[in-house]
């Protein structure tokens, strides 16, 4: 028999990273600014090696029976803690879910709490995932147009008066894929806007704590007089993204439907991980350790900045994060973008079309996505040496 799949699950964008990744691979001396996996090197893999064979051995009946639904209850501690001590977040009111990564809850909060026709609002160029997601829920992903400070409150008012909208969906640091942060005084405006509308925000910030320059900005939980923030956030970057673990801190009732929704489609997170993760916390200085993995991406960053500002073309704009593992390059509108991705192809640079994060569809966009965490830093001086050369052949000095 045939299955006939209902649209919204087959509703997806191009996957134009899949692409890059496949005519790559193999490929001698290919250079690829298209994946987004976190650098290797900041991985703290000894560190990880030895929690895995403390926690094995330790207590290994402890790892091998079901978990608490909500996660171990050391690293929901622990995640607890950093959250009001760092972050400056009132846990008054608020639930926390440990979940498998930050990606997981791309799609547990949309099947949580959309119902068909639902609108969210996101930026115009977002996380693949989240836009996907909302669609397969049968919700309407809405783009608003964004700038140098992220998204425009005025554009999204203007979407929020449909009076459909549920949540704005928002990456506030270091955005994937355009690298930008906004500002504090946008963090408000929007806060404002969701107050008004009685939207909910969910805050995505799985590059929070990799901030390398600049000074950090109050993230959209640490002001939620409201209780109207559901927070994301992940250990991914930051200690490993193998290991699967992220977390939800949000309103105690929200929290609670979202894991019984988790429970009926993905029971329990493994053990081993999360103890893993908690021994980590336990044992180093955390801080200090993620002092070396914002080191590591500064240098890689910085390498990327730095070619591009040398031999770039003066018409093409590449974004300056302070933080995060992306920036996005900008061509004029003249340039035919396909041609351009093809040159890069050509001369084994590969570079992720705009397309790819499109929240309203594929569009006339004129950017791409540049990840400089994988690449060495020899790599991304060749392949931005190559690129840049590139942006002068199409848009001129
Ligand atoms: C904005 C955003 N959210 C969530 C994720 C998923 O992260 P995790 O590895 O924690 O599942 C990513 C990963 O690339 C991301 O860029």
């Amino acid at each position: 028999m045939s299955f006939s799949l209902p649209e919204r699950v087959t509703l997806k964008g191009p996957n134009f990273i899949r692409e890059v990744f496949e005519r790559g691979v193999g490929v001698p001396g290919f250079i690829s600014f298209g994946i987004g996996n976190p650098a290797p090197e900041a991985i703290p893999v000894q560190i990880i090696e030895e929690a895995f064979d403390k926690v094995v051995h330790d207590n290994p009946m402890s790892l091998l029976q079901y978990g608490p639904m909500q996660g171990d209850s050391r690293l929901a501690e622990l995640t607890l803690q950093r959250l009001e001590k760092v972050h400056h977040m009132n846990l008054d009111g608020q639930g926390l879910i440990i979940s498998n990564g930050a990606g997981q809850l791309l799609g547990l909060v949309p099947i949580t709490v959309l119902e068909p026709g639902d609108e969210v609002y996101m930026d115009d160029y977002t996380f693949t995932s989240a836009i996907n997601s909302v669609r397969n829920m049968g919700g309407k992903a809405v783009g608003i147009k964004t700038d140098a400070d992220g998204m425009i409150p005025e554009a999204l008012e203007k979407a929020a008066q449909s009076g459909k909208g549920k949540y704005i969906y928002l990456i506030p640091n270091f955005q994937n894929p355009t690298g930008i942060t906004m500002s504090l005084e946008r963090r408000k405006a929007i806060y404002d806007i969701a107050s008004k509308y009685d939207l909910f925000i969910y805050e995505d910030d799985p590059y929070g704590e990799i901030r390398f320059s600049g000074e950090s900005i109050p993230s959209f939980k640490s002001f939620d007089h409201e209780n109207r923030v559901l927070y994301a956030g992940s250990y991914s970057k930051t200690l490993s993204a193998g290991l699967r673990v992220g977390f939800l801190l949000g309103p105690e009732d929200v929290i609670t439907a979202i894991q019984a929704l988790k429970n009926n489609t993905a029971g329990q997170m493994p053990l081993v991980t999360q103890k893993v993760v908690a021994h980590v916390l336990d044992t180093i200085d955390y801080d200090a350790h993620l002092d070396n993995v914002r080191a590591v991406y500064k240098e890689k960053c910085d390498a990327m900045l730095s070619v591009f500002r040398e031999k770039g073309s003066s018409k093409v704009h590449l974004t300056e994060p302070t933080g995060g593992m992306f920036a996005w390059m900008t061509v004029p509108e003249s340039v035919d973008v396909e041609a351009f991705f093809e040159a890069a192809m050509e001369r084994n640079v590969g570079i992720i079309k705009c397309g790819a994060f499109a929240a309203d569809g594929v569009g006339e966009g004129h950017s791409f996505r540049l990840s400089y965490t994988v690449p060495t830093i020899d790599e991304i001086k060749t392949g931005m040496d190559i690129l840049c050369a590139l942006t002068k052949e199409f848009c001129g000095e």
